[in-house]
């Protein structure tokens, strides 16, 4: 097959969804691009050392190849192999958080294809926590990269349903772990002069790493294009305008057109909707960016022209649920 580029290289696949790690490894090393799980979201892994593999996972999200892509390893001792000058804090940070929802900006070593990191001089890695995903790597023998494996600005999936509604046709296999029992993407970390600093607050908590690296910065404003290209607002958009707020009964007294609300803990008495979901009935932001994308997921397909979300608490998976929707708001 002639690779060209853009949608020329979306191939068409009968998309199988199954448990057979074996069988997506091979794909892997034929140089397929195949979804997997992982704790945080499914993503789009194909062979990190295989720049035509990796330009298969842009082409097949439709993603810009300015904006780079995560490694993931099965074990950390593993982390030598594509970054260098790995410096203490980093190390300190990977014995509490490695395997998790932690991603390192780390200086990258020079084999690593420059489609990986968009010509960056930093990789990021991570090291799932899911059992199929590290099965998966070791079975593969290689580096993977995985973007989250929804179409470029599309929601992100947490089930492989939601991989198959955005990528059938366009990957031979779906590797079926379940769903994702965090629910939101990784946490960033980079660092600048030596400081920690967090580039995209995700499914570890801030007041985790706070615990480990105690006052750990934000990057300022968290949009900075140059050094995670992909934090811009369009992503994480669901099909339907959304509002973002903590009075959900004076929005919807606003609105003419049908709506759905998703409410954080509780639903509202007295809306003019029949489509309220919630996120946590037990008030509890884990639970809560679990069913976040689900939500997000289903909301999109009802019959109604506005979504109104509930901001969250700002603690714990809060604070990054509050970011996913404020971007979806967009
Ligand atoms: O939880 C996750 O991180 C999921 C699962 C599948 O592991 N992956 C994920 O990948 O969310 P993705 O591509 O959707 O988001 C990765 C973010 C992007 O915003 C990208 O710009 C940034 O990480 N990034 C990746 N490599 C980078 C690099 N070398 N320098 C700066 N930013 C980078
Ligand atoms: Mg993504």
């Amino acid at each position: 097959m002639a690779y060209l580029c853009g949608r020329n290289m979306i191939a068409q696949y009968h998309t199988i969804t199954g448990t057979d790690t074996a069988r997506a490894a091979q794909y892997l090393r034929e140089g397929h691009c195949i979804a997997m799980p992982t704790e945080t979201v499914y993503g789009l892994a194909a062979d990190a050392f295989n720049p035509e593999a990796v330009a298969r996972v842009f082409a097949t999200k439709e993603r810009p190849a300015t904006n780079p892509l995560i490694v993931h390893l099965a074990d950390v001792a593993q982390v030598d192999e594509v970054a260098t000058g790995i410096s203490d804090t980093a190390r300190l940070l990977l014995q509490h958080f490695a395997p998790g929802p932690l991603t390192l900006l780390l200086p990258r070593k020079a084999h690593i294809p420059d489609a990986v990191t968009s010509g960056l001089p930093r990789v990021a890695v991570r090291f799932p926590a899911h059992p199929v995903a590290q099965a998966l790597i070791r079975a593969a023998g290689m580096p993977l990269v995985a973007p989250s494996a929804n179409r470029y600005t599309r929601i992100s999936p947490t089930t492989p349903a939601h991989v198959l509604a955005q990528l059938d046709g366009r990957i031979p296999y779906i590797l079926d772990g379940g769903a994702c029992t965090a629910g939101l993407e990784s946490t960033i970390v980079g660092f600048e002069n030596n400081q920690p600093v967090v580039y995209r607050v995700g499914a570890l908590p801030l007041e985790a790493l706070e615990a480990v690296v105690p006052g750990i910065q934000l990057a300022n404003g968290l949009h900075r294009p140059v050094v995670a290209p992909g934090m811009h607002h369009l992503h994480y958009a669901p099909r339907i305008p959304l509002t973002l707020t903590n009075d959900v009964a004076a929005v919807a007294a606003t609105l003419q057109e049908p709506y759905a609300v998703i409410n954080f803990s509780e639903i509202k008495q007295g809306l003019n909707t029949p489509y309220q979901l919630v996120l946590s009935p037990q008030g509890d932001t884990a639970e809560a960016a679990r069913n976040l994308y689900a939500a997000l997921h289903q909301a999109e397909a009802l019959p109604v022209s506005r979504i109104i979300a509930e901001v969250a608490p700002e603690k714990g998976e809060g604070c990054a649920i509050n970011d996913r929707l404020s971007r979806a708001a967009h």
